[in-house]
């Protein structure tokens, strides 16, 4: 298994490039199975993740390349099932349920069961579906799911669910009459997947609010697509320039994406200018000690939880970084701790002291965002660090190794 070592200490400078968003491809992936033909994506990054969606996409009959621009040919789709083997892996496989569900009417797809950072179930997938009409039948680890034809529904998400409101609005797009998805997610990716389904042929209005109007069309045809910026990677290499005290430019992002990033990034004591898809970012003096809870968008995201507890592990004072949408997303603390940071967790709050240095550390990534920390505490501790298992981290960062090497970090892959 590979491992990067990083020897800190040195601030970032430059520009870095930030790639498509991994979690507005893995949907519109999925979305390829409502409508037969060719489709093509472009600005998709070279990650893993994507390369399972493929491998899940090509197990059910539909081809794909993936060059400069990701092609996917879903005219002989064979098999409706996702395999454990595969979803084990990736918990967005769950996506393929309702496109499989709206065009075909049947899908097998295995449970995601739980992953690093909770248990994560799917229950409000399955709910709004067999609101829409859907019998659905758990058997041997399987969701089995079967419709004569799919139904409007007005559903009402007891939790904010990403991938539900993905799950039910491309599983409405066929759907005989109108569904209203209220308490719906409003992520930008959730916006980009409407707008794609739109291009197609889809009816949908108020993607990006907390209600999601589709009316069921006959049929989609395939188009083709830009993949939006990815404003986890852009927020990462934000805190990337400030643990480091260097100055960066982001280039190819959306700020009005990084609202709520920026603002406590702000408040913690980085300077950050946005100009049309750049965002300039450097340290004004001490990392300021703040609080933070994350919450569905437009709040504080929770995919920039440890990243933010990496930079505030450095602090002034203390910081209180409460996670209220998974139960066991504090996986990196330990790690972290071994590089020093004083860290103590009540519950889903972790209470942050900051610390005068991090030293370097044997540490281990445990998922695809504590091992950003992680990389990112490495950068600014004094010394060498050893990151393992980092196939976590190649889920979601492109080519990180490059990108930070090219602004000035010390960084190194070993393969192993
Ligand atoms: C999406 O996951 C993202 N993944 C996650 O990003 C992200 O952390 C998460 O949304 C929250 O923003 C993709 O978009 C592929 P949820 P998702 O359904 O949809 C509970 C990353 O780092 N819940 O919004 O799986 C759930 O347990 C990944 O790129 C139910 O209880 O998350 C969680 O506590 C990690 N029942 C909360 O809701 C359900 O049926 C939010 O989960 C569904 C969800």
């Amino acid at each position: 298994m590979d491992r990067l070592v990083i020897q800190g200490g040195s601030p970032l400078n430059g520009e870095v490039q930030i790639s498509g968003a991994k979690n507005c491809v893995l949907p519109l992936m999925a979305a390829t199975l409502i409508a037969s033909g060719r489709h093509s994506f472009s600005n998709v990054p070279h990650l893993r993740d994507i390369r399972t969606m493929q491998s899940l996409l090509a197990h059910m009959g539909a081809t794909s390349q993936h060059n400069h621009i990701l092609q996917i040919d879903s005219s002989d789709i064979h098999t409706l099932e996702a395999p454990y083997d595969l979803v084990k892996t990736m918990r967005a496989s769950v996506l393929v349920l309702g496109p499989m569900l709206a065009r075909y009417r049947r899908a097998r797809i295995s449970l995601p069961g739980g992953c690093a950072i909770g248990a994560r179930p799917i229950n409000l997938h399955l709910k709004a579906l067999e609101q829409m009409g859907v019998e659905i039948d758990l058997e041997h680890g399987y969701v089995v799911g079967r419709a004569k034809r799919l139904r409007g529904a007005v559903i009402t998400f007891e939790q904010v669910t990403v991938t539900g409101t993905e799950n039910i609005m491309m599983a409405a797009c066929l759907a005989d009459g109108v569904t209203v998805l209220k308490n719906s997610a409003r992520e930008p990716e959730v916006v980009a997947l409407a707008d794609y389904l739109k291009r197609m042929g889809a009816h949908i209005e108020g993607a990006g609010t907390d209600e999601i109007t589709v009316t069921g069309v006959h049929e989609l045809t395939p188009s083709s697509c830009e993949v939006i910026p990815d404003r986890i990677e852009a927020g990462t290499y934000l805190v990337a320039a400030g643990i480091t005290g260097g100055i960066l430019k982001l280039k190819g992002c959306r700020p009005d994406y990084l609202q709520a990033i920026i603002q406590k990034l702000s408040e913690a004591g980085l300077s950050i200018e946005s100009s049309g898809d750049s965002i300039e970012v450097r340290r004004k003096g001490k990392i300021r000690s703040v609080n933070i809870e994350t919450h569905p968008f437009p709040g504080f995201p929770t995919d920039m939880q440890a990243q933010f507890m990496a930079l505030m592990a450095l602090g002034s004072g203390v910081s209180l970084i409460k996670e209220s949408i998974f139960e066991n997303r504090f996986m990196h603390v330990l790690e972290l701790q071994r590089m020093g940071a004083d860290i103590d967790l009540d519950g889903r709050t972790a209470i942050v002291r900051g610390v005068r240095k991090l030293s370097g550390a044997p540490v281990m990534a445990t998922d695809l965002r504590a091992s950003a920390s992680l990389v990112l505490g490495a950068l600014a501790a004094e010394g060498v660090s050893e990151i393992t298992r980092i196939y976590h981290l190649d889920r979601g960062y492109e080519a990180i190794e490059k990108k930070l090497s090219a602004v000035g970090a010390k960084i190194e892959r070993v393969r192993g």
